[in-house]
């Protein structure tokens, strides 16, 4: 065969010819909507640096839910923004927390035409802002906080979540609450490992989006940025103690990380494209600087490429209205 007749851009030659031979594929089923539900908040609030975000309210919620089950999408990962909070994020483990009441609203909204899942994390709900209960010395307390992760699993899973998402990076969370919802007998209650997730600048937007009250950095439990290999480790280990998902996050920067695990993880492997992720296509589109939609399509379709069988992403409701049309 002469060099000549390798021709690549054959495959390349017309619309018809390119879809055809697309590796990867965007579908609304692959897709996660995560999104936000603030106490006392009388309908959708927006959020100044995720622009066409939403704070809901309980009954916003609703209609949002739909929404989103009708255009296809996979699921919703739900947040809950509390009114109070204090020293052990207590508004986390109240049956009636804005998060509990809001996974009731929308399990029995859609709960039967897609998956709700649930943070498991304490970061909303503490005053401090940090993702577990601090000790005297104000470090944050592995074990006390896996007390506390215990007891939200259990209220999160008899509120009804299908999925538990453990985003808070202590050592041992997985099989802590693995062991909770087998005692209690949750049996069917999905654990989603946030299994490498960085320390990163990029949840930036999401701290307004929580309200969050951090002062300082979560370095001593999120992972470095630096570390490639590591994320591996946090992987099986989470797999180990019980995940039946595990997540790299955030997604965009993480490719190397997110490939090494799609290939090696046993189970399904997920991603989730962050806050700034988003804020900044949306800010360079807003500056006309860059195609939004293409930039959203391609941000999106670079994780799945990577290896991510599911993506969580802001834009999942657009991107899922916008497959469903073409
Ligand atoms: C922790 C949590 C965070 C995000 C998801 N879960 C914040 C953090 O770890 O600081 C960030 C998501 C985003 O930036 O979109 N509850």
């Amino acid at each position: 065969m002469s060099q000549r007749s390798i021709r690549p851009r054959r495959l390349r030659s017309s619309p018809a010819m390119r879809r055809l031979v697309a590796e990867t594929r965007l579908h609304p089923a692959d897709l996660v909507l995560p999104m936000f539900v603030r106490e006392g908040a009388t309908g959708p609030e927006p959020i100044g640096s995720m622009p066409g975000v939403v704070q809901h309210s309980l009954d916003s919620l609703k209609g949002a839910i739909n929404q989103a089950a009708e255009a296809g999408i996979g699921g919703v990962m739900l947040f809950g923004v509390p009114l109070e909070k204090d020293a052990t994020g207590s508004g986390a483990t109240d049956p009636d927390g804005i998060l509990n009441l809001a996974t009731r609203v929308a399990v029995e909204e859609a709960g039967g035409a897609l998956v709700v899942q649930t943070d498991l994390c304490l970061d909303e709900f503490t005053d401090h802002g940090h993702c577990g209960v601090l000790d005297a010395a104000g470090r944050v307390d592995n074990e006390a906080t896996l007390e506390r992760y215990r007891e939200m699993a259990l209220v999160q899973a008899a509120s009804g979540s299908h999925i538990l998402g453990l985003s808070g990076m202590m050592d041992g969370q997985t099989a802590v609450v693995r062991e909770a919802l087998e005692g209690a007998g949750f049996v069917d209650t999905a654990i989603l490992a946030y299994a490498a997730k960085y320390a990163s600048a990029y949840y930036g937007p999401f701290r307004e989006a929580v309200n969050s009250s951090l002062v300082g950095d979560r370095r001593t439990y999120q992972m470095d940025a630096a570390n490639r290999r590591e994320g591996s480790l946090e992987v099986e280990l989470d797999i180990i103690e019980g995940a039946d998902i595990v997540m790299v996050k955030p997604a965009g920067s993480y490719l190397d990380v997110l490939a090494d695990v799609a290939a090696t993880s046993t189970v399904p492997v997920w991603a989730y494209q962050v806050s700034g992720e988003y804020a900044m296509i949306e800010a360079a589109a807003a500056n006309g600087w860059i195609d939004r939609e293409r930039a959203i399509d391609e941000s999106v379709l670079a994780i799945k490429r990577a290896g991510a069988e599911v993506v969580l992403t802001y834009w999942a409701l657009e991107l899922a209205e916008r497959l469903r049309l073409s």
